[in-house]
């Protein structure tokens, strides 16, 4: 698969014994963000996998690592939490944590106006979306950058990333180097 500007990424997958491993990589995942969204105008996170698989938890550290202060709930039922955060350098990034587990047809994504927000930002800033439940979207958001895949595993949760375009990987590629006791490396290819 290729993505955004047509580049196929990089892919890895993790073992998280524990929720806090599982943060550790949500927090790289934050600070890529970060520093991508400084000359993208857009980017897009996809979190897939089972209820309960930790894709609220990952997203939490993700946005806390990009700058979001306030506490990160689940999206589950209002479906978008947007979230605005200044940058040091004077640029703002604009932040919709989306949850599409209870969308029901595609229509619904129009009349969230996400197609429409995602195309059209104010001025010099960058979008960032961070996607649950992303499959239900059924490709109407375009090619995510970085695609997550969780599941269950026996030692707490396996994730899987494949990054799609040229920020992607450099996000991905800084997610390797995370060290953190409770999270193991168990594939990389690219
Ligand atoms: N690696 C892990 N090992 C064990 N429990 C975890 C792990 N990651 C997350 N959890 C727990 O599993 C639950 C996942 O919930 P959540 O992140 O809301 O899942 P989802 O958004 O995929 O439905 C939370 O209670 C969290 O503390
Ligand atoms: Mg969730």
């Amino acid at each position: 698969m290729t993505g955004p500007d047509g580049v196929p990424g990089p892919a890895a997958a993790f073992s998280a014994c524990s929720a806090d491993g599982l943060a550790a990589l949500g927090r790289a995942i934050g600070r890529g963000l970060r520093d991508e969204s400084v000359d993208r105008p857009s980017l897009l996170i996809a979190l897939d996998g089972e209820l309960g698989a930790g894709k609220t938890t990952l997203a939490a550290a993700a946005l806390a690592a990009l700058g979001v202060q306030s506490p990160v709930t689940s999206p589950t039922y209002g479906l978008v939490h947007p979230y605005t955060i200044s940058l040091d350098i004077g640029k703002t990034v604009e932040v919709l944590h989306v949850d599409l587990y209870r969308m029901r047809h595609s229509g619904e994504l129009d009349e969230l106006g996400l197609q429409d927000g995602f195309q059209y930002r104010s001025g010099e800033a960058c979008r960032v979306m961070l996607v649950e439940w992303f499959e239900n979207a059924r490709g109407n958001l375009g090619p995510p950058d970085l695609s997550l895949h969780l599941s269950h595993a026996d030692s707490g949760r396996l994730v899987s990333l494949r990054a799609n375009s040229g920020s992607g990987g450099r996000i991905l590629r800084s997610v390797r180097k995370v060290a953190h006791p409770e999270l193991e490396a168990m594939y990389e290819a690219n």
